[in-house]
């Protein structure tokens, strides 16, 4: 059985499929949730699913005690799926290929620092791209420019806005990224 540890700072409905995903599945689980903010919808997901969490600070974050922490689990994967901080490059060194991130763009293009939620998709509909998509990639110490596992595509249409556009991504998201999870862990 593996263990999976999830970092997510928003609403966590990627963090609800992955969970939803393996119920039906038997070779992991996810061990634990963690959050820069207490608020967090994806808190309430670990509550209602009785998954335990811990919500950290700066300094928590980037600790010695936190590493310890995250180790203890001996985690196959950490995914980070909508979390907004910078991984110490502690953890990232401690766990070569085994954390993961999503992007709501098609990398390179429409990454880096800031470039998050509504950011990106205001981005990619001024550039007046045709397509957009979602990028599932490892995590090294630059914000995302790790190397690509899985893009998906979808049309960015005439008319569409950053709503649209965002609800197209998120529906990519649910499908490919509990099914990407799985290849990583049973390869
Ligand atoms: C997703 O669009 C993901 O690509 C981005 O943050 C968003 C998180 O959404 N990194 P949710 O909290 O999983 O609903």
């Amino acid at each position: 059985m593996h263990n999976i540890i999830i970092f997510a700072s928003g609403k966590g409905s990627n963090a609800a499929a992955i969970i939803d995903y393996l119920k039906e599945k038997s070779f992991a689980s996810i061990a634990l949730i963690v959050s820069n903010k207490k608020d967090a919808g994806v808190l309430d997901i670990a509550a209602k699913e009785n998954i335990p969490s811990i919500v950290v600070d700066k300094e928590l974050f980037h600790s010695q005690e936190f590493a310890q922490k995250i180790q203890s689990f001996n985690p196959s994967l950490i995914v980070l799926a909508g979390f907004l901080w910078k991984i110490p490059e502690g953890l990232v060194k401690a766990f070569p290929l085994k954390i993961i991130n999503i992007h709501p763009a098609l990398l390179p293009e429409f990454g880096g620092k800031g470039m998050y939620g509504h950011h990106v998709h205001d981005a990619v509909l001024k550039a007046d791209k045709k397509e957009s998509g979602i990028t599932i990639h490892f995590v090294n110490e630059i914000y995302d420019s790790g190397d690509i596992i899985v893009q998906a595509r979808c049309k960015v249409e005439e008319q569409e806005d950053a709503n649209s556009l965002a609800e197209k991504i998120h529906h990519l998201e649910h499908f490919f990224f509990p099914k990407t999870i799985e290849f990583l862990l049973k390869q």
